[in-house]
This record gives C-alpha cells, structure tokens and sequence, in this order.
C-alpha cells in the first residue's frame, strides 16, 4: 500500500460516524504503516541473505518461498474495536503485533526450526514471543511455528523497534492451513458437514506430519544440512 492509498483508506475510517481522526492522527498512521513496512522489508532480508547462505553452506535452500503483508487498515481498525481499545497510533503500537507479517514457508521441518533459532540468535533483533504450534499443535490439528521479533528500524526521526509476527512452517503445514483456512471463512456448509470436514482435516494433519516424518528422515540421509534435535 502505497501513503496515497493508506491516507484514502483513513479518510473513509474518519468520515465513519463516531470517528475523530485528526488530519494530524492521519499523518501519525501513515508513518506508522511505513516503519512496520522497514521492518518487515529488514526480516525479510535477514532470511533471504540466511537462505543464500544455506544454498551455498550445504547445497540445499531451506525456504521455499516467503510471503508477506501489512495488515489493512480495515483489519487495524475492526481488530482495535473488538478489542474495545481507541484509534490511536499508540493503541496499535502496545496492542498489535501482528500488523506487519511474513510466512515462511520451509521445505522440511528441520528448515523451520534452523532458519528461526539462526534469526533469533542475530543480536540486533529481539524475540518478543514465541508460539509453538508444532510441537504443541491445536486441537484443530493446525500447526506452525510463530515468533515475534522486533527490529530496529531507522528513520529520519530516530530508532523505532517494530514488531514483526514471523510464521515459520512447512510446505505440508502450509497446504494443511489453507484449506482449513478455506473452510472457516469461506465456506457456509451446513454445521454437520463442517464438522465431518473439520474432522478429515484433523486425520489429515497426522497423515501429513507421518509423512513428512518420513521424508525429512530420507532428507537428512542424503544431505548435508543442520539437523535440529528435540529440546
Ligand atoms: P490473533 O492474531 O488476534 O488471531 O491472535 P494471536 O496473535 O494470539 O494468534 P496466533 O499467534 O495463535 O495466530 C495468529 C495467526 O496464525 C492467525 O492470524 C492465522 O494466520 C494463523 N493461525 C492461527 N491459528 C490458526 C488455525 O487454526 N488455522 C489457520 N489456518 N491459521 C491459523
Ligand atoms: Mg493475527
């Protein structure tokens, strides 16, 4: 989104009955949104430059692809009013961590827990939270590893350390949520089938994580990568 965009955005929140936002407030958004784009453009580079080395280390990219996006203003605003805060820049700052995101999606898991312990260990980026859905998945059968970072970002007026929520899974992981995904928010099946459906994607997920047990098992016999230990 580029500012013209985000301030139109705004315009439409402010002209909503009931909001109050300043021209001032308005320009207090816009900067914010583009710190946290700095930020995720700054961890974004982080795993691009950790998955070149990797390539060339041990002749293996442990990152399939990466996607990434700012939550909208839309979002921002609906997220803030469910959680009966106001619409501020500091509401968004103490209570939001998830407006700026990056899913990384890994070929193995062995790749999910290396490129994020070789993240968290860089020394000018902060682990603000974890959340281990792999080890610990939902009851649903979902599963990821999430983590909180937050990074320095330098702007004309100073350092700004912004959180970023990194989800690091597997290709399997990443099919698995999409569909489910699917299926909560974009279905409107009668509630039997949803839940005969909830119920094969759960089998699903244990079917998917057998077979990745197995493929990861055949991957680390044939190359040279880092194998994660259980801790
Ligand atoms: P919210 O961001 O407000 O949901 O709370 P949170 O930060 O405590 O949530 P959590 O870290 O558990 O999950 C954040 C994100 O992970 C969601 O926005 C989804 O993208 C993804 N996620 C979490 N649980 C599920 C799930 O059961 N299914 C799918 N498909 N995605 C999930
Ligand atoms: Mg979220």
């Amino acid at each position: 989104m580029n500012s013209a965009e985000l301030e139109q955005s705004l315009q439409s929140f402010t002209s909503r009955p009931g909001s109050s936002l300043s021209k001032g407030d308005i320009a207090e958004f816009v900067d914010l949104m583009q710190v946290y784009e700095g930020a995720m453009h700054e961890i974004s580079t982080k795993l691009e430059i950790l998955d070149d080395e990797f390539q060339v280390r041990f002749r293996h990219n442990p990152i399939h692809h990466m996607e990434r996006r700012l939550k909208s203003m839309t979002s921002i605003f609906g997220k803030l009013e469910r959680k009966g805060l106001p619409v501020t820049v500091d509401a968004v700052k103490d209570n939001l961590f998830d407006v700026a995101g990056i899913r990384v999606v890994c070929n193995y898991r062995d790749d999910v827990y290396s490129v994020s312990r070789y993240l968290s260990d860089q020394s000018d980026i902060q682990v603000l939270r974890v959340k281990d859905y792999i080890r610990n998945p939902k009851q649903n059968g979902y599963r990821s590893l999430h983590v909180i970072y937050a990074v320095p970002v330098f702007l004309t007026s100073g350092q700004h350390f912004t959180p970023v929520e990194v989800q690091f899974r597997t290709i399997a992981m990443d099919y698995w949520a999409s569909l489910e995904h699917q299926l909560r928010y974009k279905s409107n099946l009668p509630d039997q089938r949803l839940s005969e459906h909830s119920q094969t994607l759960l089998d699903c997920a244990k079917s998917l994580q057998n077979v990745e047990v197995q493929m990861q098992s055949i991957h680390r016999d044939i190359s040279g990568s880092p194998q994660e230990t259980e801790s």
